[in-house]
């Protein structure tokens, strides 16, 4: 696995792939990795001859300057991670290196980014698409893989990519659960015994959701409701039902698949779900 710290060292690694006819898949990731990242390095690994993957904290997706200082790191661990799960290239980039001095352009789809959970965290989604725009370009990927769990940015992602007309294919991967059924997140180990197994509720809720077969948001909103309400550990955070495609609300008649993005409060931990259903 070759580790790359500047891009122009990284894009000389992929163009040697490339005068081979290699394909590429890119897995952009902000590091501190989990079993969510390596099953997107599974999918990449598995369409295409060579995977990069990018570890940096982007810091223009971050709100507060406080949030940004205390992710977490931890670079030998992910690197010996991504080692075993067959990676070929890391690129790790200095701040530099991406935002070169007097940057001045960022890449915003003015709508998406601004909506839902964009609305509580302005300026987030538009830090998001001005890097990984920045990574594709770094990159040159013919694929790019993305969690399902992280609902918007997957969907803000694809519009962006379309939008610019990048020749890549957007994949966006399952999230990846525990056996009874809670999505796998960083988060998991700071819920309580009690919490943790009173977390089921919001696979169950979008179970129930699923089973009611109807396409009418009341319905779908009322159903997760009440299996949240329910669980008296639980608090519902946050629920929106959109068009899948375009996180529109949902417009009588609307007969495409629909997206459910739940996040739900056990003990001061905010865990987040989401499904996609077609009728
Ligand atoms: O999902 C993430 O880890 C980040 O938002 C991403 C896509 C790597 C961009 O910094």
């Amino acid at each position: 696995m070759q580790v790359c710290r500047t891009v122009a060292e990284c894009r000389d690694v992929l163009a040697a792939y490339r005068q081979t006819s290699e394909t590429i898949g890119l897995v952009p990731t902000m590091g501190f990795l989990h079993e969510g990242h390596l099953a997107l390095v599974a999918e990449a690994k598995s369409r295409a001859d060579r995977v990069v993957t990018t570890i940096f904290v982007n810091p223009t997706q971050f709100g507060e300057a406080a949030d940004l200082d205390a992710y977490p790191r931890d670079e030998a661990r992910d690197l010996a991670m991504l080692e075993a799960a067959g990676v070929d290239v890391v690129l790790i980039p200095e701040v530099a290196d991406v935002y070169p001095e007097g940057d001045e352009t960022i890449v915003e789809t003015t709508r998406m980014a601004n909506m839902l959970h964009g609305k509580v965290r302005p300026g987030h989604f538009r830090g998001v698409t001005t890097v990984v725009a920045r990574l594709f370009n770094f990159t040159q990927p013919d694929i790019a893989c993305f969690g399902e769990k992280d609902y918007q940015q997957l969907q803000v992602i694809r519009r962006m990519n379309r939008d610019l007309a990048f020749p890549i294919e957007i994949v966006g991967v399952p999230i990846v659960r525990e056996a009874d059924g809670l999505a796998m997140s960083s988060r998991n180990v700071r819920l309580s015994p009690e919490d943790r197994a009173a977390a089921l509720i919001l696979s169950q809720s979008l179970d129930a959701a699923e089973r009611v077969k109807s396409s009418d948001p009341d319905t779908l909103r009322e159903t997760i409701s009440q299996t949240i309400a329910t669980e008296p550990r639980a608090t519902l955070r946050g629920l929106d039902i959109v068009e899948a495609e375009t996180l529109n609300d949902i417009q009588s008649g609307y007969a495409g698949p629909i997206a459910i993005m739940l996040s739900v409060e056990f003990g001061g931990v905010l865990l987040l779900d989401q499904r996609v259903i077609t009728l």
